[in-house]
């Protein structure tokens, strides 16, 4: 069953009913503010960080489950009945309701009582400020009179304070009404230099900004008492909880339609320049009037609105492909794209699933993220390595996640996973690969954003593969640390005691347990390394780092090998995890994915032989699951993993981010057709039919599809955020289609299904424009080139002449 369809012209996902089985979300804003919106108008926004400096006010895991957010009422003043076109949250039942999600904007929008209603919410790029654009249109032969009342609900800045500490917030908000613009300024007196705007185009009847006076005592969003009454109490916040709402009165004639539009944004202003007159404790608005001024015009919202829409041609148009498959093609050419800008923006911090307070940006979940991203915006992929890179440690460790606002690593969850530190070599490898920017190589970058420690950021990845060599086990294989990839398999944690976090507690010394994965990590990093030291004439640089790479893969084959897959790891105790041996937990799919990408096993087929076992025993109809049999209970040596039920996360869940390891492992061997069976089964477009099953918005990846041992198998959960975006994309872009940026030019090395005939690209590379047309002659897929008609030896397309811009590629797969 479907809630809705692509509209693949207009690039949108159309929403066709309100209620979705889960609250299916779009991203606002693609620069430093940021919101979230369901598709009955929920969510939040916030400027840079989710957590710091948040705008709005959301409560999670309420009934109903989405509960807050960008409300828009009309009320017909004529017999007093109002409802939300977004349907929540009055609950009203409305006609022909769709929420059309797109590139950066939502459009909700419904019919009732005749009369029609739609709002359109976007981020003006460049600006901090979001725009809600109502249109309404009497379908009345009468003229109608309607009350209009928007609603916005205030977050005191810190949500993590906001939802706990009310001793204090219930005394400290304040806001100002000025010429109809409602500012919220709590602790602007303060040390806060920053204030929210809520405005609105139209002379307003009244306005609101005390929650409890605007609703009235004991109702909710659901019948404002304001609202029933079809009146404001022109009320101001004093403490409590804050809000914005605009009363504005139309009188509609049959068939007209009227705009109106809202603002509501973030400004700051500098220290010394808060207050107007600077001896009062009022804002200084002076600074931000002439933006509000220029948004509620009804001309700059459009041109607004097409500068938006023009500058995701552009992102898109990098990589466009047509192909014989409808969901590869859509999820290419936008949604996997778009997504993968959404998890760069926001790494696991905000989503309906991620509370924005938790989880800042992941060192590890960034880097990886920024594998499907840097083709489209290269100069943010450069700044976010050298983020990055700033907060690793000393040590050649790295913290696992940093603010976005301070860009300081975060202490409470500190450092230790000891896999993060080489995903700084697998972005910066592909970061200069994509752009030939190898400056970046050059860049003094501090540790730990100490000033007077920088060093150049090879070093840094120097430091990162030092950080393995330096710890290794009884095996040769690399210490696991905190975890690696898998967050929840915590080999030195051994905690007993409840509510603990398993990621952040205490840990033994751990110098027995040993990660397979990050050996197969090791030696992909190291392979990395030692060929960006060689393209800079390091050469003993290279030999070291190529011999490093080949002691790890040795030992990998011989102490990592299982029989017929790759082991896991071995645990405190120095007994195998993910063995045969094992009677729980035998096969897990991290190592066989990524030992075989990074080139282990290929001569000796031991590669060949893990991805069958993976086929034999982990793949379902809904993906691959992440190991089985699943741990039917707690593990005390084995931590969070056997912490979940059967079949859930990473307890032998389809964990969709790493199914693309496998499917680049298939792809690489050659094996088109597995390779994209897998691939689809996960396809989210491909899920689409079963919406009512897979819950989770059918354009987007979600991290999670509940495993063969659930009994909800084929359940998604925690959408959006994940590394399956970049992965997938990486997976589809550059294995399956295979077309894939190198140091030397660009490679034409697909591993398509063999049922298809051909398909073709559109890919920008470092400023030139590749048109690739891929034909099947034969059934394998080795490659016969031509270039601008010049036939060539290889599958690979040397950089063109300087001044050429489009180079158009035949390529005959034999
Ligand atoms: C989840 C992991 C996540 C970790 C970090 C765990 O509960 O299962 O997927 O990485 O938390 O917070
Ligand atoms: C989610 C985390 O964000 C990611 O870093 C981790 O690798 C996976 N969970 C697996 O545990």
């Amino acid at each position: 069953m479907r809630y809705g369809h692509f509209d693949d012209k207009k690039r949108e996902y159309v929403i066709t009913r309100p209620d979705t089985p889960l609250p299916w979300i779009n991203y606002l804003g693609c620069e430093a503010y940021f919101g979230i919106v369901s598709n009955t108008a929920g969510g939040y926004s916030f400027y840079r960080d989710a957590r710091l400096r948040r705008l709005t006010r959301y409560r999670y895991n309420n009934a109903p489950f989405d509960f807050g957010g960008r409300y828009i009422y009309l009320r017909d003043n004529g017999d007093g009945k109002f409802w939300s076109p977004s349907w929540q949250p009055t609950r009203q039942k409305v006609d022909d309701y769709s929420c059309r999600h797109g590139m950066g904007y939502t459009i909700i929008g419904s019919t009732s009582n005749r009369i029609k209603a739609e709002t359109l919410y976007f981020v003006p790029l460049g600006e901090n400020l979001e725009i809600w654009q109502l249109s309404v249109t009497n379908l009345r032969r009468k003229s109608v009179r309607l009350s209009v009342f928007s609603s916005v609900e205030f977050c005191l800045w810190d949500a993590q304070d906001d939802a706990t500490n009310f001793q204090r917030n219930f005394s400290t908000g304040q806001v100002e009404v000025d010429q109809g613009v409602i500012y919220h300024k709590t602790e602007y007196r303060e040390r806060r230099d920053h204030f929210a705007f809520f405005a609105c185009s139209e002379k307003l009847a009244g306005y609101d900004s005390q929650r409890d006076v605007f609703l009235g005592a004991y109702r909710g969003c659901d019948n404002p008492t304001a609202v029933e009454r079809g009146r404001s109490f022109n009320s101001i916040a004093h403490g409590w909880a804050p809000i914005g709402s605009h009363h504005v009165k139309l009188k509609l004639k049959s068939g007209e339609t009227r705009r109106v539009i809202f603002l509501l944004g973030y400004h700051e202003n500098l220290k010394d320049q808060k207050f107007d007159p600077p001896t009062s404790q009022t804002i200084n608005k002076r600074t931000v009037k002439p933006t509000i001024a220029k948004y509620l015009k009804q001309a700059a919202v459009d041109h607004a609105f097409e500068e938006l829409r023009q500058y995701w041609d552009r992102l898109l148009g990098r990589y466009q492909t047509k192909t014989p498959d409808e969901h590869t093609n859509r999820m290419v050419n936008v949604w996997n794209a778009y997504q993968c800008m959404a998890t760069f923006n926001m790494s696991r911090s905000a989503s309906f699933f991620e509370s924005g307070i938790g989880r800042g940006l992941g060192f590890r979940d960034s880097n990886q993220d920024l594998l499907g991203f840097v083709h489209m915006v290269p100069e943010r992929a450069r700044e976010r390595v050298l983020d990055l890179a700033a907060t690793q440690l000393e040590t050649g460790g790295a913290y696992h996640q940093y603010q976005p606002l301070t860009k300081r690593g975060n202490d409470d969850v500190g450092s230790n996973f000891n896999d993060d530190p080489l995903w700084l070599i697998l972005s910066v490898a592909a970061y200069l690969r994509e752009t030939g920017d190898w400056s970046i190589l050059d860049e003094q970058v501090t540790y730990n954003n100490k000033p007077g420690s920088e060093t150049p950021l090879y070093e840094h990845l120097e430091r990162s593969l030092h950080y393995t060599l330096d710890r290794l086990g009884p095996h040769g294989l690399p210490l696991i640390g905190r975890a690696d990839w898998n967050d929840c398999l915590n080999l030195n944690c051994f905690s007993d005691t409840p509510g603990q976090s398993f990621q952040t507690t205490t840990n033994k010394d751990g110098k027995v347990a040993e990660s397979v994965f990050i050996g197969g990590m090791f030696v992909l990093a190291a392979r990395e390394l030692a060929e960006i030291a060689a393209r800079r004439s390091l050469h003993s640089d290279a030999e070291a780092y190529r011999k490093a790479a080949e002691r790890m893969d040795e030992t990998v084959r011989t102490k990592g090998w299982d029989g017929e897959w790759f082991l896991r790891a071995y645990d405190d105790f120095g007994r195998k995890v993910g063995s045969k041996e094992c009677e729980e937990g035998k096969i897990f799919i991290e190592p066989q994915g990524f030992c075989v990408l990074a080139g282990i096993g290929l001569q000796d087929g031991l590669a060949r032989k893990a991805l069958d076992s993976v086929s034999k025993m982990l793949a379902t109809r809904h993906g691959i699951v992440l190991q089985q049999p699943a741990y039917s209970k707690y593990y005390l040596h084995l931590g969070e993993i056997s912490s979940y039920p059967p079949g859930y996360k990473e307890n032998a869940g389809i964990f969709c981010h790493n199914n693309p390891w496998i499917i680049i492992a298939e792809a690489m061997m050659g094996n088109g057709d597995r390779a994209f069976d897998y691939y689809l089964r996960i396809n989210p477009s491909a899920r689409e039919k079963i919406s009512q099953l897979h819950r989770c918005e059918p354009f987007v990846y979600a991290q999670m599809i509940a495993g063969k041992d659930a009994p909800t198998h084929g359940e998604a959960k925690n959408s959006w955020l994940t590394g399956t975006a970049a992965w997938n994309y990486v997976a589809i872009t550059q294995f399956i289609l295979g077309i894939r940026p190198t140091y030397e030019g660009l490679m034409i090395a697909p591993a398509i299904p063999s049922k298809w005939k051909g398909f073709s690209v559109s890919r920008v590379f470092q400023g030139v424009r590749y048109n690739i047309n891929v034909r099947r002659a034969g059934k394998r897929n080795r490659v016969r080139l031509k270039v601008d008609g010049h036939a060539l030896d290889g599958n690979l397309i040397p950089k063109p002449a300087a001044g050429v811009t489009q180079v158009a590629v035949e390529a005959v797969l034999e």
